[in-house]
C-alpha cells in the first residue's frame, strides 16, 4: 500500500484522508438517505461489499433547502468502515461544522452561498482534527448551487481540497442533471489548474446509470449518486455498475 504523509504511528504509516481520497479517485460517493431506512444495516453491508468506499450524507436544514433531513446524531450513529462524506446544505455553517466533525466526518463540504464568512469556515475546519483518527486530517469541500457564479470559489482555493458542483437544485434526490454543469466543470478545472493546487472536482445530483458514462467523460474526480444505487431493488448490482462505469472512462 502506498504510504501517506502522516508519519510513523505505532510502526505504521498513517495515510492522510486526502491522500486516501486521491488514491480512490475516480470514484463514487453514495448517498445514504435514499437507502431503505427500515433495513439500513443490511443496505450498508451490501454497499460495503461493492467496492464503494465513501458514504454521502445530505444534511438539509429546511432553511437553505426546502427539505429537512438529518443532523450530527445520524452521522455519528451510522457505524461503517466507509469514509463519511458530509454535505452541509444549512445556513450559518460556521457555528455548526464542529458538531459534524465531532460526529465523525472525514470529508465535509460547505456551500459557498450558505455563509457570509465562508473563508472563515474553511480556516476553522483547517484547524480541526478528524475524530476517527487525529493523524488523518479532514478533507474540506466547497459546493456551489447550479445558479451560483464560479468566481466565488477563487478566494477559497487555498483553503479547500475539493470543489463540488451540485448538478441539480438541492433539496431532494431523483432530479434530472442540469447539462450546463459540464461547461461549469471544465471552467472549474481551468481555475484549479491555474491555482497550481491539486483540488479534486465532484459532481453531485442527477447521476444515473444512463448518464454516468457521459459524466465520466467530462473528467470529474468524484460523483455523488443516491437513487441510482439505493433504488429499493439492487444496491449491490447498482453500486458495482456505477463504480465500474465511472472508472472505465479512460
Ligand atoms: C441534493 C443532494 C444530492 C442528491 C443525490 O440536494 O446534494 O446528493 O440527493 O441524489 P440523486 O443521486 O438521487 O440525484
Ligand atoms: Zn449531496
Amino acid at each position: 500500500m502506498k504510504s501517506g504523509r502522516g508519519g510513523p504511528f505505532f510502526g505504521f504509516e498513517i495515510m492522510k484522508t486526502i491522500d486516501k481520497l486521491r488514491q480512490l479517485c475516480p470514484t463514487i460517493s453514495v448517498g445514504v438517505l435514499t437507502a431503505d431506512l427500515m433495513n439500513l444495516e443490511d443496505e450498508l453491508n451490501l454497499l460495503e461489499g461493492t467496492g464503494v468506499e465513501i458514504l454521502h450524507f445530505d444534511v438539509m436544514d429546511g432553511c437553505f433547502t426546502p427539505m429537512m433531513t438529518v443532523g450530527p446524531p445520524y452521522v455519528k450513529g451510522i457505524r461503517t468502515k466507509l469514509l463519511k462524506d458530509v454535505h452541509l446544505m444549512v445556513t450559518e455553517p460556521l457555528e455548526k461544522v464542529a458538531a459534524y466533525v465531532a460526529a465523525g466526518a472525514d470529508i465535509i463540504t460547505v456551500h459557498a452561498e450558505s455563509e457570509l464568512h465562508i473563508h472563515r469556515v474553511f480556516q476553522a475546519l483547517g484547524s480541526m482534527e478528524n475524530v476517527n483518527d487525529p493523524e488523518r486530517g479532514l478533507v474540506r469541500g466547497v459546493a456551489l448551487n447550479p445558479g451560483t457564479p464560479l468566481s466565488v470559489i477563487e478566494p477559497v482555493l487555498d483553503e479547500v481540497e475539493m470543489i463540488t458542483l451540485v448538478a441539480i437544485n438541492p433539496g431532494w434526490g431523483g432530479q434530472k442533471l442540469i447539462p450546463a454543469t459540464f461547461d461549469r466543470l471544465h471552467q472549474v478545472k481551468e481555475l484549479v489548474a491555474a491555482s497550481g493546487r491539486q483540488i479534486l472536482t465532484c459532481i453531485d445530483g442527477g447521476v444515473t446509470r444512463a448518464n454516468i458514462g457521459e459524466i465520466a467523460a467530462h473528467g470529474p474526480d468524484l460523483v455523488v449518486t443516491g437513487s441510482a444505487v439505493f433504488d429499493g431493488k439492487a444496491p449491490t448490482e447498482n453500486g458495482r455498475f456505477m463504480l465500474e462505469a465511472f472508472r472505465s472512462r479512460d
